[in-house]
């Protein structure tokens, strides 16, 4: 079954969405955009994931990320994006982390490839980055159903579980539940389209207006 993760570092969002997701998944964009305090997220989210990320020196601050946020969340992982600025893969990164007990999520992947080799490198969780696949033309869906009929017979690699992320319709994500992703990162501006239905509204309204206090239907029940 697909879980949900919510993609912000909006607190008050994460509490309205609490009911349906596993995790909150934030990165340097979303922190910058959104604010948000990391310690406070940690905490509301404390027997659930959250993913932040590490950014210029990775493997110092990654591990100074898990050092001030873990005792706040045993569920942390720290992602790590695949390639550095000049497009070296950050493989020497993750192992390393991941032999310190670390969990790491390998992020700003697009291809079958990166993910085999982040997966291998020792990811716990390999993020690939849909909506940018799509803006390029590429076949998301095919590149999603190749990932997990990959991660899930790889016995060496089980365990490593793909994130959806970079998620911008509603049709993106139905189509990676659909692929079998494992976990689907949302926005909370696509997760409250998930919500509307005009046809849904006027039935709650059509039952509103025909309701009976229940102690109106007892009474009726006794006579
Ligand atoms: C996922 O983990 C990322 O935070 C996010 O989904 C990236 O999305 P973008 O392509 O909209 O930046």
């Amino acid at each position: 079954m697909t879980r949900l993760y919510l993609d912000t570092s909006n607190l008050n969002q994460i509490k309205i969405w609490s009911p349906v997701i596993s995790g909150v998944t934030t990165n340097p964009s979303i922190l910058k955009n959104e604010g948000g305090d990391l310690v406070e997220i940690c905490k509301y989210m404390s027997n659930r994931h959250v993913s932040v990320e590490s950014g210029r020196d990775f493997l110092s601050e990654a591990k100074e990320l898990y050092k001030w946020l873990s005792p706040h969340n045993p569920n942390i992982a720290i992602k790590v994006p695949f390639l550095d600025t000049e497009g070296t893969p950050n493989i020497h990164i993750i192992r390393a982390l991941t032999d310190s007990g670390i969990s790491v999520n390998c992020t700003a992947m697009l291809s079958l490839s990166q993910i085999i080799l982040a997966s291998k490198a020792g990811a716990k969780y390999v993020s690939l980055f849909a909506g940018r696949i799509d803006d390029e033309g590429g076949n998301y869906k095919q590149v999603i159903k190749d990932c997990i009929q990959y991660l899930d017979s790889n016995y060496f690699d089980k365990g490593c579980e793909l994130i959806v992320g970079s998620v911008r319709t509603v049709g993106n994500v139905l189509d990676s539940v659909n692929a079998g992703a494992h976990i689907v990162t949302i926005t909370p501006a696509v997760l409250q389209k998930m919500v509307t239905h005009k046809y849904s509204l006027f039935t709650s309204n059509q039952f509103e207006d025909d309701y009976v206090p229940v102690k109106d239907i007892q009474v009726k029940t006794e006579v």
